[in-house]
This record gives C-alpha cells, structure tokens and sequence, in this order.
C-alpha cells in the first residue's frame, strides 16, 4: 500500500483512477500529489473521450501589424521612438532573456538536449553557445546586466546543466543563468485511465511551453526579476540561432504601445508554410497553429494576390513581467489544452503499434489572447529567424547554416569589406551583437578582403 493521505485517495476515486492505487511505489506517491485530481475528469471528458474539434470562429480576420518598412512619416517617427526607448531600456538593466529549451527535438534526431547541437557553420559551436556569447556580447554593449532564464523539462535538464558546467558555463557569469524546470502532465489512454510507464512511474510528459509562465513563478525567476528590476522577457526558442536575443526596436516598441505580451510576424513563404498564424477574433489576437488552420483560409489570397493570413509566427515574444505575475497570481494558468494522439509505452502495452493515448500540452502564445494589450511588428526573416527542426530540407540544420552564414556575409559587406565567391564565414557573437559590432571588428582587424573559397571564423 502506498502512504497517500486518505483525502488524496479519495481524490483519486473520485476521478476514476483507482487503479493506480494497486501499485505501491514512493516515486508514484509523489507524482499522485503532484496532480490536480478535480481538473482531471474534465480533461479526461473534453480532451481524451471526446476529440475537440477545433472550431475556427467565423469573424476570424488576418491580425494587424507594424510593417518592417515604415509606411509614412508618423510610422517612421514611430520606429525611431521605440529604437532608442529600447536602448534606453536594455542599458538600464530592464530586460531579461528566456529561451524554452524543454522540448525532445525528436525531429532533428539528435540525442541529447538540442540547445547543445554543434550548429555553427564554421566553428561547430552550439545553438546554447550561440544565445550565450550574444548574451555576454549584447551586455557589454549595453553595459547592463542581462539574466538568461533557460527552460529546461523534467528530461533534460540535468543533461542541460552539465553542459553548462563542463563546458565553463558557457563564459556568462556563475549565477547570471537562471535554469527552471517545467511541469509535467501524465498520459492518458484512451479509456481514459492514467498510463504508467513502469510499476514505479506514471507516464509523464512536459506540459508544454505553455508551462514557462507557471513555472516562472514556482522557481523564483519572476521574483530574482522583480529584484533585478526587470520589466521585459525577451523569449525565444532554443533552435533558433539566427534571434537577435534582445531586440532594441522590438522592446521599445512593446514599452512604447504598453503591452501585455508582444509577438514577431514574418511573412509566410507559402500559404503552408509550418508556422502558427496571426489572427484576431472576438477582439483578440491569437496564434492558430499550422495544423489547425484549414486549407481555404491558408490559401484565401487578397485582391492584389498577396496571401491573406501571411502573418506567420516565428515564435519571438517580449512580455511582460507585470502580465505573468498577474496572470499567474492564483498559482493556476487557465491557458486551454491542445491534444496530440501518442504511442504511448505502457506496462500494460510497453511497445503499441498504434497511438494508444493522449498527451497534453499548453502553448504560451495562448496567453496573447488573455492579455490586455498586444502587439504585433514584422521583422525581417534574414535577421532573425533559422529554425533547426530537421537534419536536411526545409527548417533544418543546412538551411540554419546558410542563414547564418548570408547573414555574417551581409554583415561584413556592409561593413565595406570585400567578399569573394564561395565564401563560409561565420562572426563570432561574442565579438557581433549587431551591424554596428561588425564594422568596429572589420575595422579593429584591418579586414578589406576575404578571397573566394575562404572558411573561417572571425572575432
Ligand atoms: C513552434 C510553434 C509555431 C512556430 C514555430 C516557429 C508550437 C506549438 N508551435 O512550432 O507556432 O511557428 O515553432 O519555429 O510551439 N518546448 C518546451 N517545452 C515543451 C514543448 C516545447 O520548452 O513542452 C520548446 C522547444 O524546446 C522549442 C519550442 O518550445 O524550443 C518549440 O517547440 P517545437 O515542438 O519545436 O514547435 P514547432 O512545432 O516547431
């Protein structure tokens, strides 16, 4: 017998789960207590018995945004204002960086955390390496202190913390990472019973980057913030190394409009292009993903030809200090559920053949749609955005390099240096923060020229 509290026992009844109660195991016994057994039968019935459907809202309409090319004079002041309210910012110590590293990077078939695959296309150095010396880099610019809040899940993060430490904590100060732990949320199979993985565990997945904002909370983060007068999360996914880690334009413009939580659009490639899509309805901006969004609506087009939902989300948000610590405030998130059909190893079932149950996750661009105020400002792909899902084709490592690389390349062109065919040159973003670091290093080393067929790293 485990040694449940009679209360939690009944719970557990109560929610139709008493046959987790025929195992007897301490590591179980902890997870029991962990889970929030009044919320469970309504998942079990709106989630797992019956498949949502998802109901697109008939007033759905393409969401507004700031253009990346200032269309009149107002919009062009507007820019400059938020530009230098972001620089005043950044240089007083107002912004923090948080990257949601929990995920499996199942995709790219790399086996370890993702944050630590060798993406640099000279240098080999990985993806957290990246945010790290842009990070040290944008800090000393700035000459503000900057905190990385990493993410990890209950999978990895042990894995991500010995990275760090053996890897010199990437250069950043001992206590400027912030690492924090997201939740869990256990299986559940089709008859709408909790899976166990083992007679001692559930089977438990992370629940989400939906997780970040309660998680932020439970682990201190919102307070070390709060103390370090922090207003503004820069956030960003671990694959993507192309992100600017904190964008002066992007967090003047959120303090400038006063909002809640923010998001990056970029024009979609194609009409399917896998990236969620910005629409308002009822009032509010949300995020549809590209799974949901049906096919006559991804291809409706304007009367110029030009698509109408073209706003694709590369998953770059600033938020607000201020919204988490409120929308958190109760110790619950009420963000919805999105369910995905698994294969889920069980002890009845350690290899299923087919999807046996479901996993649920939370996504925390939901959250756009509880906030007061948003906005949305188109950014240019080229700077900030190579996704790394796949090892080849479309968002993979390859593209990743090549954008990394067109990048640098422009970067050093514009600093007036010559660059010759087949050129692989990568800028370390220690020394690059952005266009202006360039022309500094070109300048500092004397660089006029770089022949064709040159691979190398500068900086
Ligand atoms: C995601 C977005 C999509 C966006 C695209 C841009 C979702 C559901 N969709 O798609 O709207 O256009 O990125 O690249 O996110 N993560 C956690 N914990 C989790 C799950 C994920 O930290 O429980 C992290 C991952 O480490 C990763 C990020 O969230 O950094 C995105 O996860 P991923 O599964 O790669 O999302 P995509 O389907 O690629």
């Amino acid at each position: 017998m485990m040694n449940l509290a009679p209360e939690l026992r009944a719970a557990i009844e109560k929610a139709g789960q008493s046959h987790l109660l025929e195992y007897s195991s301490e590591l179980l016994a902890a997870q029991l207590k962990e889970i929030d057994w009044e919320l469970l039968p309504e998942l079990i019935a709106n989630y797992v018995v019956k498949k949502p459907q998802i109901s697109i809202p008939e007033d759905l309409q393409p969401a507004p945004y700031f253009p990346l090319v200032p269309r009149n004079k107002e919009e062009e002041e507007k820019k400059a204002r938020a530009q230098a309210l972001g620089i005043e910012l950044l240089k007083s110590g107002k912004a923090a960086c948080l990257t949601v590293a929990g995920g499996q990077g199942t995709r790219l078939g790399f086996d370890g955390p993702k944050g630590t695959y060798p993406i640099g296309p000279v240098s080999g150095r990985t993806l957290f390496e990246y945010f790290a010396q842009s990070i040290a880099r944008a800090e000393e610019k700035f000459g503000a202190p900057i905190r990385w809040y990493v993410m990890t899940s209950a999978l990895n993060r042990e894995a991500t913390e010995t990275f760090f430490r053996e890897n010199g904590n990437l250069g950043l100060r001992e206590d400027q990472v912030f690492f924090f732990t997201q939740g869990t949320m256990p299986a559940i199979g089709y008859d709408g019973k909790l899976l166990m993985s083992s007679p001692d565990s559930l089977a438990l997945s992370p629940d989400g980057h939906g997780g970040t904002l309660l998680a932020l909370r439970k682990s201190g983060a919102l307070e070390q913030m709060k103390k370090d007068g922090v207003e503004y999360i820069s956030y960003f996914q671990v694959d993507n190394p192309l992100v600017p880690v904190v964008n002066p334009l992007f967090i003047g413009m959120h303090a400038l409009e006063k909002a809640d939580m923010s998001a990056i659009m970029l024009a979609k490639t194609n009409a399917f292009e896998k990236l969620g899509n910005f629409c308002v309805t009822n009032g509010h901006l949300e995020i549809i993903e590209y799974s949901d969004l049906p096919a006559e609506l991804a291809e409706s087009r304007n009367p110029d030809g030009s698509l109408r939902f073209i706003s694709g989300s590369p998953a770059i948000h600033v938020i607000s200090r201020a919204f988490v610590e409120r929308l958190t405030a109760s110790g619950k998130l009420d963000l919805p559920w999105h369910r995905a059909d698994k294969k889920i190893p069980s002890v009845s079932d350690p290899k299923p053949e087919a999807p046996n149950g479901v996993k649920l996750e939370s996504f925390i661009f939901d959250a756009l749609a509880l906030a007061e105020k948003t906005l949305v400002l188109e950014g240019d792909r080229a700077e900030m955005f190579a996704p790394t899902k796949n090892p080849t084709g479309v968002d993979s490592v390859e593209s990743c390099r090549e954008m990394l690389i067109a990048r640098d390349l422009r970067r050093l062109r514009a600093a007036g240096v010559k660059v010759g065919g087949d050129v692989k040159v990568e800028l370390s973003p220690r020394r690059v923060f952005d266009d202006e670091d360039a022309i500094q290093l070109a300048a500092a080393q004397n660089l006029e020229e770089i022949s064709s067929g040159t691979e190398t790293v500068i900086g």
